[in-house]
């Protein structure tokens, strides 16, 4: 295998044969490729794609690059959910809990953010004492005694989409349908479940911006998942404006410890509760959507969802005691509104845009290496179609100092579009793939 020829073949829109693509991903995890020729490769794919084999053999290659778990010997069904990322999108932390409550197992590897878009382990690290790397034995002991748990992936799962994934936030490569595809699919295929629920995000804040790419993105990650003998559907779902009124870590699991008390945004009440009835019907647990729906909003009325977080927090190590107190998480230095400069009615919140601020205040990365602050971010956010007066508050900036809230106010109010009408309602949920 000569690296910079299977580089070449890529550039010029040729498909890479099966050998040479294993033998390019597993001389990449074991650290004898160097990251300059993967970054090429990526690059290359960006702008030529992949047929849709070769993104199967990717997908394989990068899910065989370390531990393939095995959960068979569980007494409950295996089921996750991944979303392709959004700004916002904390629906993770609210769900596993209550697909565990509702008798599934729910073995969940989660992401740190990427680009703009947070990541479920990054908000999950704002809970003090928060372990989220667990061992192998670890993880599957908070498994069968909880039901569910969420960790980061760990060297020995897919060790080539760590790294690439990695690679890709700081190289201009994510918005590509087959890395997407395989990045996702290998860990979600290395990690065990049977079945898997897929949100594909398509919008402004979304890494697929077009309703025919994210369909697409959905097919591809639906026909893997089929390819390699598991369930999978998918939901294609809105990513203009902000998932809920938070955005930025702790005060994302603020919100999320609202939803389960029954006080949440409903837009992520809304996809929690499809996503979850969803994952009871690959689970086996229920015969159709509706019945797993209404579980769902059972478990999220007895409480018995919130109290299965707590477990989760506890087993992972985490101070349970913020479930009553959130307030027990590290707060920002300095709070500042953003208010409105006219009457009117929200036209829409700037997804991107909000994700910008936010990157921008220190809660999201500029490079992979780069130390995040869990703080920082925005709350109280507006939503598409509210009514706002003159001088009332937009949202509310959470930054480390004053000055730094100062530097991203006019881009914070660039995000809020206000017009003399209301927009025409938009739907959350745009539409459903079968696996
Ligand atoms: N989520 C992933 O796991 N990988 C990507 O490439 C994008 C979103």
């Amino acid at each position: 295998m000569v690296p910079q020829w299977i580089i070449e073949r890529k550039r010029d829109g040729g498909a890479v044969p099966e050998a040479d693509l294993r033998a390019f991903v597993a001389a990449y995890a074991a650290g004898e490729l160097p990251d300059y020729q993967m970054a090429a490769f990526a690059m290359a794919v960006f702008f030529q794609g992949m047929a849709f084999e070769e993104t199967v053999v990717l997908t394989d290659a990068m899910m065989r690059s370390g531990d393939v778990l095995d959960w068979s010997d569980l007494e409950r069904p295996t089921v996750d959910k991944h979303s392709t990322g959004g700004i916002g999108d904390k629906i993770s932390i609210p769900l596993a809990p209550l697909v565990a409550a509702a008798g599934a197992a729910v073995p969940m590897i989660s992401g740190r953010g990427l680009g703009i878009t947070g990541g479920t382990l990054d908000k999950l690290e704002s809970i003090p004492g928060y372990d989220t790397q667990l061992s192998n034995a670890a993880f599957r002991r908070v498994l069968e005694t909880v039901g569910c748990s969420i960790i980061g992936q760990t060297a020995r799962l897919a060790p080539a989409d760590k790294k690439l994934y990695a690679l890709r936030d700081v190289t201009g490569t994510v918005p590509s349908i087959p890395l997407i595809s395989a990045s996702i699919m290998s860990k979600k295929l290395a990690e065990g479940a049977d079945a898997l629920a897929l949100d594909v995000k398509c919008g402004a804040g979304a890494f697929m911006k077009r309703r025919e790419d994210a369909q697409t993105l959905a097919e591809t990650l639906v026909a893997i998942g089929r390819g390699m003998g598991r369930r999978v559907s998918a939901l294609l779902t809105a990513m203009d404006q902000p998932l809920g009124r938070t955005v930025g870590n702790a005060l994302e699991i603020a919100e999320s410890i609202a939803v389960l008390k029954g006080q949440g945004p409903a837009d992520v009440v809304e996809l929690v509760v499809a996503l979850g009835g969803e994952m009871l019907v690959l689970a086996g647990l229920c015969a159709e959507r509706g019945e797993g729906m209404r579980v769902i909003r059972q478990k999220l009325d007895s409480g018995e969802g919130l109290e299965t977080f707590a477990r989760m927090v506890a087993a992972h190590g985490g101070d349970a005691g913020l479930v009553e107190n959130p307030g027990r998480m590290k707060a920002a230095g300095a709070c500042l509104d953003v208010t409105a400069d006219r009457a009117g009615h929200v036209a829409g919140v700037d997804a991107d845009g909000i994700g910008r601020v936010v990157l921008l205040l220190g809660g999201g990365r500029r490079r992979s290496a780069d130390a995040i602050d869990h703080a920082v971010g925005v709350d109280a956010l507006v939503k598409a179609g509210e009514r706002v007066e003159a001088g009332q508050p937009l949202m509310r900036l959470h930054a480390r100092s004053l000055d730094e809230a100062q530097g991203v106010l006019a881009a914070a109010r660039a995000a809020v579009a206000i017009a003399d009408a209301a927009p025409a309602p938009a739907p959350l949920i745009l539409g459903y793939l079968q696996g």
